[in-house]
């Protein structure tokens, strides 16, 4: 793999300017944002009110804590523009959660915050190895999910050559890499395991593709698939990590010269871990949800949002600003099995470790006798692994889990290509559990 570790003077000066001077900024810029939500968003003041807080309380970044915390079901009793701080005709872009679960939950941009978006975007993909000049292959997909759009601001304002490819068609998504020779691939990590099939079933190499760096998010991804991807197609594999309510990708990215953590673009977005149940601070190093507080979005500004994503915050290495650790999961996606909290993603580190094994895996739970089993859904690595060698494997995840993840599951081995495959966001959870 190529060395793409950026030059020092193309980087914006604020990513390696000193802690105070970022701390400067983020109160300057905190106090802004407060004022600005409470001024032109009635939700914002109903609920600083409610809980006995006004703007001028904030003195110090600490003092953030006082302010109440927003999560889903405002942006949802608010639908569709309720939570918008600036008159519509000023919102030029609107994008939306698939609101697959219930409501769609929307969210705004104005001219400037675009700007802003692209600029964070262009940073992340800066981070990741691109320059201005490059080609980007972004299979993230178009529309108004943030991933495809989002990518294409950075590309843009970065310098980029775009190929819009959005997600699906996936034989064509092989044939116009091998084509166009682009440098790097904005995808997220499953739909890549599904375009690195492809290349094995067209008979290519994907060691041989012109790819040297691809940028892979919007959904929880484990080192160990890193190193499964890095090592298929002999490129650099980074993280990026975004949600739309907060901007969409761009909120923090890893750095190509040191895969460790992402660092979150703190000039602009606010972090803060806390204790999900008691919902207060931790401090940095312990783990606990993820919250944001915008410092600069006009359209809409979002005080103290609940992501629901644990991970950690940690300080900075490559870049002065914080990193935050891979994302282990969402909450909504802890599977509490007979009293056992379980990630998929300790499933998925098991699973890599195995040779005979695919990394393509479902998770599903049942409730047979009023006691939830899991089972996970696998497959074999190749037609090639006989009979005996998938019951062996079966057996090895299983006791894997066991001792690792402390439950007993079942697992199936499925013929190659049985494990039904995503154009984007995994569905890695299949819940057969009664509704209670
Ligand atoms: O997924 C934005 C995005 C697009 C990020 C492309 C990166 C690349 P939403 O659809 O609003 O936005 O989903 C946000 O996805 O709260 C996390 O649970 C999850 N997620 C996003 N990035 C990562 C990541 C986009 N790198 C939700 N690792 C977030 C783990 C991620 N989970």
């Amino acid at each position: 793999m190529k060395d793409l570790t950026p030059r020092k003077e193309d980087l914006n000066p604020i990513e390696i300017a000193s802690r105070d001077e970022i701390s400067a900024l983020q109160l300057e810029r905190m106090k802004w944002s407060l004022r600005h939500a409470y001024d032109n968003v009635p939700f914002y003041r109903q609920s600083f009110e409610k809980a006995g807080v006004h703007p001028d309380d904030l003195k110090t970044l600490s003092d953030l804590s006082k302010f109440p915390f927003t999560v889903k079901q405002d942006l949802r009793d608010n639908y569709p523009f309720g939570m918008f701080a600036v008159p519509r005709e000023q919102v030029a872009r609107i994008h939306a959660s698939s609101g697959t679960t219930g409501q769609p939950t929307v969210v705004g941009y104005t001219a400037n915050d675009l700007n802003i978006w692209g600029e964070v975007v262009a940073r992340s993909l800066r981070a990741s190895g691109l320059c201005p000049g490059d080609l980007l292959h972004n299979a993230y997909g178009y529309g108004l999910f943030t991933g495809g759009l989002g990518i294409h601001l950075g590309a843009d304002s970065l310098g980029l050559t775009t190929v819009p490819i959005s997600g699906g068609m996936t034989q064509r998504q092989v044939r116009l890499i091998e084509d166009f020779r682009p440098k790097g691939i904005t995808v997220t990590p499953s739909y890549a395991l599904s375009i690195l099939d492809e290349y094995a079933a067209q008979g290519l190499d994907p060691r041989e593709s012109p790819l040297e760096v691809g940028i892979f998010g919007a959904e929880p991804w484990t080192n160990a698939m890193r190193l499964e991807i890095e090592q298929a197609f002999d490129m650099h594999a980074v993280d990026i990590y975004g949600l739309s309510e907060v901007m969409g990708p761009g909120v923090a990215n890893e750095c190509v010269e040191t895969k460790d953590g992402l660092h979150i673009w703190e000039d602009h977005f606010f972090p803060e871990i806390i204790n999900p149940t008691t919902g207060e601070p931790v401090a940095d190093g312990e783990e606990g949800e993820l919250v944001f507080t915008s410092l600069t979005k006009e359209a809409f500004p979002i005080i103290r949002y609940r992501t629901r994503d644990l991970t950690r915050l940690l300080p900075g290495t490559a870049r002065s600003m914080r990193r935050m650790e891979k994302i282990t999961g969402r909450s909504d996606d802890m599977i509490i099995l007979r009293g056992v909290n379980v990630f998929p993603t300790q499933i998925e580190e098991q699973l890599m470790t195995i040779d005979a094994l695919a990394p393509h895996f479902q998770i599903e739970l049942s409730r047979p006798d009023r006691m939830d089993q899991m089972r996970v859904l696998t497959e074999a690595a190749a037609d090639t692994v006989s009979e005996d060698g998938r019951t062996a494997a079966a057996r090895e995840l299983s006791a894997k889990i066991k001792s690792t993840v402390g439950i007993s599951v079942k697992v199936t081995v499925a013929d190659p290509g049985g494990v039904a495959r995503s154009q984007g966001k995994a569905v890695r959870i299949i819940d057969n559990r009664p509704k209670t």
